[in-house]
């Protein structure tokens, strides 16, 4: 199968899917749960890939899909984009790990530095879930506190802390206004729990008296500027500029998970929100499609890393830790992303929010949708959630949610399990025109059953 002739695969609504189901029965023999990898499980089975080209998918049955999760919002420029393909290709003739540092990561640390100005340095490693680590490690290094805050609901990886009260329901999350912690995995230690703080997102009053009860041991305030698990709804404002002054009076670090969020703007979403966090954590779109995970902040809350002296506060390793080819890839990734491409992406999201929410009031279907900038995420109820609790899906309406995402697929449409959808430079309206057709014929289909 060739990548040129991606345009010419099955685009009908009924697919076949033989290979890909093959594989799970392989897969179910030996990899526990049949694939290894959560968040692309689906019921009856997941699709497996074979290639992408710029906006599309094709499977191993040589079905095509409209691309609108990009790798979980990684691929910012889509598939196989010609100057990152080109950068890893050298690379690879070069050699792709040494058990030393290479130029490479020093190239792609000044260009980050000069990028977001607010930065002073950066560390890197290999995902999301390690950089918000290693945010926390640091905090407490710093501040010598054991707690950490979050927001109720907030996806930051899989790291215990955390992991508390990401999957809230109504039978544990007690009052909107004093969250419970509540353990994730089975089995989570209840120091884990007892050492995490949960904010209702955007509810100053509630959150200040949380703070205040816990202000002498906490040592990091964690955030996500869109958290996606509560509702893909932004932080406010005035909320932010609370924690902001709040953290900073107490001596608490504040810290933003931008491994999504600098999907936001060209300098990353603490400047499209004017914040000036003490830390933050970066991936995804930063390798370019490789794995990698990062920490920037000024010089005085990175000094933890610092091995110049002896051992460091916090010492991070990693064996693949500023690979060279997830360098090059991040390195290439970024020089082919312009101030332009942001506002694009501010653009086109925006037509891709009203287009969605037009055509729902036009069929009277009762969905909504929320989101910013090139990302957003279609609800099963009628009103926008304004926080977790709003955007929470009992049982019955997940399994609603997975026949939704079921019938895109086989409209050739490809989004996330909560139905997120992010854009990838070569997308255009024409490609959102698609995907609302999609969501509407696959809407129409679920109403109707
Ligand atoms: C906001 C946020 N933080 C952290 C992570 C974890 O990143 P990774 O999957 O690279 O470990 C994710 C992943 O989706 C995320 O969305």
């Amino acid at each position: 199968m060739s990548l040129t002739d991606i345009d010419s695969y099955n685009c009908s609504n009924r697919r076949n899917l033989s290979r890909s189901i093959e594989l799970f029965g392989r897969g179910q023999r030996v990899i526990t749960g049949g694939n290894a990898r959560l968040a692309v499980f689906q019921r009856p089975h997941p699709i497996y890939f074979a290639k992408g080209r710029g906006v599309h998918l094709v499977d191993v049955d040589g079905n095509r899909y409209l691309d609108f999760l990009n790798n979980f919002t990684t691929l910012i420029h889509g598939h196989g984009c010609r100057p990152l393909l080109d950068r890893l290709h050298d690379q690879l003739e070069l050699g792709v790990s040494f058990s030393g540092p290479t130029e490479l990561e020093v190239e792609f640390a000044e260009l980050l530095c000069d990028r977001v100005p607010y930065f002073d340095q950066i560390r890197f490693m290999n995902s999301g879930t390690e950089a918000v680590m290693y945010t926390i490690k640091a905090a407490r290094a710093l501040t010598g506190r054991p707690k950490i805050a979050k927001l109720e609901g907030g996806f930051h990886g899989s790291y215990d802390p955390v992991e508390v009260s990401l999957d809230s329901a109504p039978a544990n999350w007690g009052s909107q206004s004093a969250p419970s912690g509540t353990p994730y995995s089975t089995g989570m230690s209840e120091s884990v729990v007892a050492d995490t703080v949960v904010l209702p997102c955007n509810e100053l009053r509630a959150s200040r008296e949380i703070l205040e009860a816990s202000k002498d041991r906490l040592a990091a305030v964690l955030i996500d500027l869109l958290p996606q698990r509560a509702g893909l709804v932004p932080i406010d404002p005035c909320y932010l500029a609370f924690l902001r002054e709040f953290t900073a009076r107490h001596g608490i670090v504040l810290i933003s998970d931008e491994v999504m969020s600098f999907r936001l703007s060209y300098r990353g979403g603490i400047t499209r929100f004017g914040l000036e966090a003490d830390l933050c954590a970066f991936a995804k779109i930063l390798g370019g499609g490789l794995p990698i995970g990062a920490v920037g902040g000024p010089s005085r809350f990175m000094l933890p890393f610092d091995s110049t002296n002896g051992k460091p506060l916090v010492p991070q390793a990693g064996t693949f830790s500023a690979n060279p080819m997830s360098m090059a890839g991040g390195i290439a990734t970024m020089q082919c992303l312009s101030e332009q491409h942001f506002q694009r992406f501010d653009e086109l999201g925006e037509y891709a929010r009203s287009s969605l929410t037009e055509m729902f009031r036009q069929q009277r279907l009762p969905y909504s949708v929320t989101g910013m900038g090139s990302m957003f995420r279609i609800h099963l109820r009628p009103e926008a959630p304004e926080n977790y609790r709003e955007a929470y899906a009992t049982p019955e309406q997940q399994k609603r949610m997975g026949m939704l995402i079921w019938a895109l697929q086989e409209r050739g449409v490809i989004v996330s399990p909560t139905c997120q959808l992010c854009l990838s430079t070569p997308m255009s309206t024409d490609h959102i025109d698609e995907m609302v057709t999609s969501v509407r014929e696959a809407a129409q289909m679920l109403e109707a059953a």
